[in-house]
C-alpha cells in the first residue's frame, strides 16, 4: 500500500485465493474424509465460511475497488486463517 501497489496486490490476492482455495479445500476435504479425520466436518464448515468471507471481500472490490478498509480486511482474514485454521484444524490431518 505504501508503494502504491496495494490495489493490484489485493486484487491479485483475492483472485488467487478464490481459485486456489477452492481446489485446495476440495483436495484436503477428500483426504480428511478418506482417513476419517475427527475434524473433517469442522474443516469443511470452516472452508465454506472462508470462501463466503472471501466472496464478500471480492464483491466489495468489484463494487468499490480496493479501499484501505478492504486491504486491511483481506490481510486480517488471511492472517487469522493461518494462525487459527491451518495451525489448529489442518494440522490434524498430519496426525492421521
Ligand atoms: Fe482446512
Amino acid at each position: 500500500m505504501q508503494s502504491g501497489a496495494g490495489d493490484a496486490k489485493v486484487r491479485e490476492i483475492v483472485a488467487f485465493t478464490a481459485t486456489y482455495a477452492a481446489k485446495h479445500f476440495a483436495l484436503e476435504e477428500s483426504h480428511m474424509a478418506r482417513v476419517n479425520c475427527p475434524v473433517a466436518i469442522q474443516n469443511k464448515q470452516a472452508h465454506a465460511q472462508f470462501l463466503k468471507r472471501f466472496g464478500e471481500i471480492k464483491a466489495k472490490v468489484d463494487a468499490g475497488g480496493v479501499t484501505a478498509s478492504v486491504s486491511i480486511e483481506t490481510m486480517r482474514e488471511l492472517s487469522t486463517w493461518i494462525t487459527t485454521h491451518i495451525k489448529t484444524i489442518d494440522t490434524q490431518l498430519a496426525k492421521m
